[in-house]
């Protein structure tokens, strides 16, 4: 007796329909893209109970007849491509087929539509797949698809559904994802008939950005460009202190198609370089248009996967795009900030967080500007606050610079530069220190001490649990011995601090160590020399934990302060 035997068609299509429709979201997902595809300029998405009850998308595109309505549900039916060739050179969000068929056969569906050239539209209704009705109706052009009761048919699968509110949640997401990087398209979402987001059709995207960032970030965000031939990558990047623990607030597109892609994180990742810390994540946008034919869309069936014909190029374009817009990365804050004030609230806001961004500012976006760099203009110490501020007098207004982080970075520059170089500088001490550890610790350090003296710190064990401190880096005299080599012990115990990540950590506790605490009183030649070493820094605006350096209080919000300006 044979074992194997061909599913049903029925089967077989709803396993097909699990890889496409995971959840509402991914019903969304797709009639999204196909409103899209047909040349929307608007498009609504309403839906009930977190899409699980209903979920529909209508919009005023290219429509269809009634002998495409009865084939748009067949497996493998579109009109996007004709053959493999064509795969190559995509530029539709769409071109498997599937979706309609897919969405069709896990719910009940009705799609409505009408050509424009026609005079009437057709309503095609489907249960599980299965065509129950096609009459004339009478519907403005384009095309709306109702999609009730999701997985009805399938209730394990049902089952696996979040609560309305995760749904809707997860909706909100992709509704923002989509509209991103079609600004000339007006998008609406309804939850339960209540307005959840409106984009107009405004022709700017950082109205749309805010609603993916909140405002702060949004009105913080650099942009960074690089056209060249066949590739064209404009970025949005919040400063590194906005960081996440989760590559969450990080979105990549691909010629427009929103794409999850673990290569171009790691690309952005290297193009924030050591502004953040391993784990650490940026928030950003990256649109990425690329010659079709260098990008293969075709390798998952919900198209959020792509592979890059000539990988290493992109990669290297991304970094350094990046690296080039951060370079020249300072504050804007204070201006951003200043400048969002003159936003209005937000006009239909239900919920925190999901607003109406139609009177966003228009100039949240800055050009990255180097204020400090500006030779011959360099800022004028005017004295310290609290012992923890440096105030400067600099061209844009009051210049505040955190001491403890700005000597922290210097520290940890000079540190890394020197151990790049192979000489890290060192001071023998007259007398040495002696230190005491738990027995533990005293252990591990005894074996795997000697590890330290590449970064100049020369241990000797003494006897029992004490040891000698005989040589220390220069910079780094000033440290509580005891403390610092007690944090490093499990870094030396698990045979880290090998490649550059690690000891790119070990530089930055160095530098947390060594560094001027707040509170510290500092002459002003002091004052005057972490001023000129900061100036000569690449990176000057964030501490190597990401809390920024300094701020500016500008002139123009200095007058408005003393009501010279209103
Ligand atoms: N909103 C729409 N407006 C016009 N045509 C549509 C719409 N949605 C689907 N279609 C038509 O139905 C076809 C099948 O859709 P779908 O199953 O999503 O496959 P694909 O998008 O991969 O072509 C599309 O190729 C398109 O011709
Ligand atoms: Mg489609």
């Amino acid at each position: 007796m044979n074992n194997i035997r061909i599913l049903g068609e029925k089967v077989a299509s709803q396993i097909a329909a699990g890889e496409v429709v995971e959840r509402p979201a991914s019903v969304v997902r797709e009639l999204l893209d196909n409103s899209i595809d047909a040349g929307a300029r608007r498009i609504l998405v309403s839906v009930e109970g977190g899409g699980k009850r209903k979920i529909k998308v209508s919009d005023d595109g290219s429509g269809m007849s009634r002998d495409d309505l009865l084939l748009c549900v067949e497996r493998h039916a579109t009109s996007k491509i004709r053959s493999v060739s064509d795969l190559f050179s995509v530029r539709t969000m769409g071109f498997r087929g599937e979706a309609l068929p897919s969405i069709g056969s896990v719910s009940k569906m009705v799609i409505t539509s009408r050509p424009e050239s026609e005079l009437v539209g057709h309503v095609f209704r489907l249960a599980g797949g299965k065509a129950l009705s096609l009459d004339e109706t009478g519907c403005p052009p384009g095309t709306s698809i109702l999609v009730r009761d999701l997985f009805y048919n399938l209730p394990v699968r049902k089952k696996f559904l979040k609560s309305p509110r995760t749904e809707m949640h997860h909706i909100v997401d992709t509704v923002t994802r989509w509209a991103l990087p079609f600004p000339e398209v007006e998008f609406t979402l309804e939850d339960d008939r209540k307005r959840v987001l409106h984009f107009p059709a405004a022709g700017d995207k950082v109205m749309r950005l805010s609603s993916l960032f909140g405002r702060e970030v949004a009105a913080s965000l650099l942009e960074a460009v690089d056209k060249g031939p066949g590739m064209h990558i404009s970025a949005y990047l919040a400063p590194p202190e906005f960081f996440r623990n989760r590559g969450d607030r990080l979105y990549v597109y691909v010629n427009q198609r929103n794409v999850r892609d673990r290569f171009i994180t790691r690309a952005v990742l290297e193009g924030y370089g050591r502004r953040l810390m391993k784990g650490q994540y940026p928030q950003a946008v990256l649109f990425i248009q690329i010659e079709p034919s260098r990008v293969d869309v075709n390798v998952h069936p919900t198209k959020q996967e792509i592979r890059f014909r000539d990988g290493r190029l992109v990669f290297t374009k991304i970094v350094a795009a990046i690296e080039r817009a951060l370079a020249v990365q300072f504050q804007t804050f204070v201006e951003t900030e200043f400048s969002g004030r003159a936003w209005s609230p937000p006009l239909s806001v239900q919920e925190p967080g999901q607003m109406d961004f139609s009177q966003a500012s228009q100039s949240a976006i800055q050009e990255a500007k180097p204020l400090m760099r500006s030779s011959g203009d360099e800022p004028l110490i005017i004295g310290n606050l609290g012992n923890t501020y440096i105030l400067c007098q600099a061209r844009e207004g009051l210049l505040m610079i955190d001491q403890h982080a700005a000597h922290e970075r210097v520290v940890y520059e000079k540190m890394r530069r020197d151990f790049g170089q192979g000489k890290v500088q060192t001071q023998v001490l007259l007398v040495p220190i002696k230190l005491d550890f738990p027995v533990k610790e005293a252990k591990i350090l005894a074996e795997k001490g000697s590890m330290l003296s590449r970064f100049g710190i020369e241990l000797e064990h003494f006897g029992g649990t004490t040891f000698l401190l005989r040589e220390v880096p220069a910079l780094l005299s000033g440290a509580k011995w005891e403390d610092f080599l007690s944090e490093l012990i499990p870094d030396l115990e698990k045979g880290r601090l090998q490649d550059q990540g690690e000891v790119d950590d070990m530089f930055m506790r160095m530098a947390c160590h060594s560094a001027l605490r707040a509170g510290h009183s500092l002459t002003h030649e002091e004052m005057s020399l972490l001023l000129r070493q900061l100036l000569e820094m690449d990176l000057p605006s964030n501490c190597p934990h990401g809390r920024p350096i300094f701020r500016y209080l500008t002139y123009p919000e200095i007058e408005k302060m003393f009501k010279r300006v209103v």
